[in-house]
């Protein structure tokens, strides 16, 4: 019996949602493992929409158990919003269906504010060109241990020696940034109240899923974003501010790595990326704005984004960007996504390293000034001017688009485990079953 982990393999929304839809379907449980409602995932079942983004995928299918894990820091305001909203499109949520672990980290407003401050503060250059959901600021908390966690809301006198040890850090930077101090009893008083409709759904989130693993139920381990906006692994300071790669599902709920079996990267046939930072392969003119074939991407793939609905910079294939996630995140298998919207275009390019000061790399430097002069090499491909769309099997797809597939495949050093050739769930070509491998 597997447990799955599905991570992004580039700079987020490449589609998981679909995949994880698919997957937690025939999972038991579904834990999300880092991030926070920074994240963006819709969902069609049954013709209806959802949009998430703190919970668990598992929630909009009954039976399944849905799991927020240590490694999530959770707006609980959010979440009882996102809760609200989902009950009225008829999904069922109770503490039978729906965990949150003890040791979680709250985002607090105060986060938000800060994010918010400190990227219109931020000179031309170093913006991050974050959400603005205080997911940054409140994993800073986390790791300055002045975070209160949920467990935090079921004591007064801790709740209380808590918030106050979280100001003293919080009231002199707040100053620094000409924000007035916190109104400390009104956030106390806040507190209080929402801790009625969060406390139902606390529980030793780490002690339940040994405990299922024991018991041979399967896991799928919900990534958000993309390997490429890892704390460690992505274009840093040009990232979110958690561990996105694979090893986190582990530490993000309190399991031991050797109950993951298998990884699947969800990858996109092209290249996208929201907010700042270096992006090797963009399509862009001498103005700077996006050329042509970016435009094309961006349009043909509704390429904006979920929860700030910001447009998406687009590129083509980047190999080398993707080889490199793929090793670390341990990826067994992809699932390619968005193949369709390479439909019609006469020649494709994939990128499958770099050139800097004359010598050829074949995955990107770590250094910014690096990363800056590094230039994409390419490799370009026929493409092909039939429909891939609602492809079934490998039968109804064009020649070229199969050798785009396998050179993609050869690149990336890693299988394609699943193609996915439409938002529908039954548009995906099998090769590999996750959950069976
Ligand atoms: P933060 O996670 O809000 O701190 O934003 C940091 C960076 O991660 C920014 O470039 C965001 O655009 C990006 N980011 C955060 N969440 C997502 C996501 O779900 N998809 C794509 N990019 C994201």
């Amino acid at each position: 019996m597997a447990n799955v982990v599905v991570v992004g393999a580039q700079w987020g929304d490449e589609g998981k949602g679909k995949i994880v839809d698919w997957l937690s379907s025939r999972a038991d449980v579904i834990a999300r493992f880092q991030g926070g409602h920074n994240a963006g995932h819709t969902l069609v079942v049954d013709g209806k929409v959802y949009k998430l983004h703190a919970l668990p995928s598992g929630v909009v299918r009954g039976g399944k158990l849905s799991v927020i894990g240590n490694g999530v820091v959770l707006d609980p305001w959010h979440l009882v919003k996102e809760i609200a909203t989902v009950r009225e499109q008829g999904v069922t949520i109770s503490p039978e269906t729906l965990m949150i672990a003890e040791n979680t980290p709250l985002i607090l407003p105060i986060h938000g504010e800060l994010d918010r401050a400190r990227e219109e503060a931020a000179s031309k250059g170093t913006k991050i060109g974050t959400t603005g959901r205080g997911i940054g600021p409140a994993y800073e908390d986390k790791v300055g241990r002045r975070s209160i966690r949920v467990a935090d809301l079921a004591d007064d006198a801790t709740l209380e020696a808590r918030v106050d040890r979280a100001l003293q850090h919080h009231d002199p930077l707040r100053k620094g940034l000409g924000i007035e101090a916190v109104d400390r009893d009104a956030l106390i008083t806040q507190l209080k109240e929402i801790a009625q409709d969060i406390l139902p759904y606390a529980a030793p989130v780490w002690k339940v899923l040994n405990e299922k693993r024991k018991a041979g139920k399967r896991i799928l381990f919900e990534g958000a974003q993309g390997a490429l906006l890892d704390i460690d692994f992505g274009t840093y300071p040009f990232v979110t501010s958690s561990n996105v790669i694979a090893g986190q599902a582990a530490t993000g709920v309190g399991i031991g790595p050797g109950s993951i079996d298998y990884v699947l990267g969800i990858v996109k046939a092209y290249t996208t990326r929201v907010g700042e930072g270096p992006f090797p392969t963009e399509l862009l003119d001498a103005e700077g704005k996006p050329d042509a074939d970016g435009q094309r991407l961006g349009e043909r793939g509704h390429e904006f984004g979920t929860t700030t609905g910001r447009q998406r910079r687009c590129g083509w294939f980047d190999a080398a960007l993707v080889r490199q996630t793929c090793a670390t995140s341990g990826i067994k298998g992809i699932c390619l996504t968005k193949l369709d919207v390479l439909d019609g275009f006469e020649k494709l390019k994939i990128c499958v390293g770099y050139e800097l000061d004359g010598d050829r790399l074949d995955y990107l430097p770590t250094a910014a000034d690096q990363q800056a002069r590094c230039t994409p090499i390419y490799e370009e491909i026929d493409g092909w001017s039939e429909s891939t769309e609602g492809a079934r099997s490998w039968n109804d797809l064009p020649a070229n688009a199969i050798k785009y597939v396998r050179r993609v495949e050869e690149l990336i050093e890693c299988p394609v485990a699943l193609l996915s050739t439409s938002p529908e769930r039954d548009d995906t070509i099998l090769v590999t079953d996750p959950f069976e491998d």
